[in-house]
């Protein structure tokens, strides 16, 4: 088979994998094939979770399922991508969770600046009983989480060094397409300009924005550091990835099958914990050794306390049940 063809035959497999989970119903042999856009390159350690989760479910399911993950944002922004999966156009993707407060006011609390003390206090809250009702947080928008993978904190980087709220005063700084985002760095004196993710490196480049703010990994993988080579590590969210499925897509499953997509994201969820730690120090390591100077500060009080006024319109709503209660884990 020449190369054409054997793209032709692929492509013919493809859409009749795809016509058989669709569903006929009437039990045609074939795997069920779920699609699993994202935004993230193969580089990056949330994809290489994906991955592991998309080998998991096939090995599980002895083939019987397969997860077709496609990567880089070409199908869409974060924001089409959480829209196609609560239309049923896609099964899974993976987003921020930032993203989820367009659907859920409650998932507002995701994006509060300051709200988990340490990496460890994330993950007790993540992997407990809130994390888990927040996975759930815009199931009648037909989203259903069903795993969260690590992001750490978000720093931000620019083109120039950052030590102190001041130094953003009147900065162009990307954000993602969240209210609460545009509000933190509003707090901070800096000028929000929502972006999406695969268009950010232009616009560093060409100076319509001075700066961003993410992660290590993110930092890293989309070689932003080239170009805004100051990295401060003001730690001022900790917003967690957070694989969606559709609900319905969910509901039609079997018993087995649902456990076979639960088992792999909790397997991929576990491998991506370790991976996210050792990729990252790795990532700061190169990142050095290419010039990019990263800042410690010896406190982040300044960053604290300007950004505690965005608590204040959640007094006395469930937000802030869910705030006090995130704070009480020990
Ligand atoms: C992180 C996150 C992505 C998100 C990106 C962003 O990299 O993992 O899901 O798209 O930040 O800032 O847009």
């Amino acid at each position: 088979m020449n190369l054409k063809a054997a793209s032709l035959f692929v492509s013919i497999m493809t859409i009749a994998a795809v016509t058989t989970s669709c569903g006929g119903g009437d039990g045609a042999a074939g795997p069920k094939v779920f699609s699993l856009p994202h935004v993230l390159n193969t580089e990056h350690p949330v994809h290489k979770a994906l991955v592991r989760f998309a080998e998991e479910v096939e090995k599980r399911s002895n083939g019987a399922m397969i997860i077709k993950i496609q990567p880089g944002g070409t199908l869409g922004n974060e924001q089409e991508l959480c829209d196609n999966v609560s239309n049923d156009a896609d099964a899974f993707t993976k987003i921020s969770s930032t993203i989820l407060e367009t659907k859920a006011e409650l998932a507002k609390v995701y994006s509060l600046p300051y709200l988990f003390r340490d990496e460890e206090h994330m993950w007790k809250v993540l992997d407990g009983a809130i994390g888990t009702e927040l996975l759930d947080v815009a199931l009648d928008q037909n989203l259903k989480g069903i795993c969260y993978f690590d992001a750490g904190f978000r720093s931000f980087y620019a083109k120039k060094p950052i030590h102190s709220p001041d130094d953003l005063k009147g900065m162009k700084i990307r954000v993602q397409k969240s209210v609460m985002m545009q509000k933190l760095v509003e707090t901070l004196g800096a000028s929000p300009q929502q972006i999406a993710f695969s268009e950010l490196y232009t616009a560093i480049d060409t100076g319509v924005v001075q700066g961003a703010e993410n992660n290590v990994p993110s930092y890293y993988t989309t070689k932003h550091y080239k170009i805004a080579p100051y990295y401060v590590f003001d730690e001022h969210v900790a917003i967690p990835d957070i694989l969606l499925m559709s609900a319905r897509r969910w509901n039609a499953l079997t018993p087995d099958e649902q456990k076979i997509i639960m088992d792999s994201a909790q397997a991929a969820k576990e491998f991506q914990k370790e991976l996210w730690k050792s990729e990252s120090a790795r990532q700061i390591e190169a990142m050095q050794a290419e010039g990019v100077t990263f800042i410690h500060l010896d406190s982040k009080e300044a960053f604290v306390e300007a950004t505690r006024p965005i608590y204040d319109e959640f007094a006395g709503t469930p937000v802030m049940e869910y705030v006090e209660r995130i704070r009480a884990v020990e």
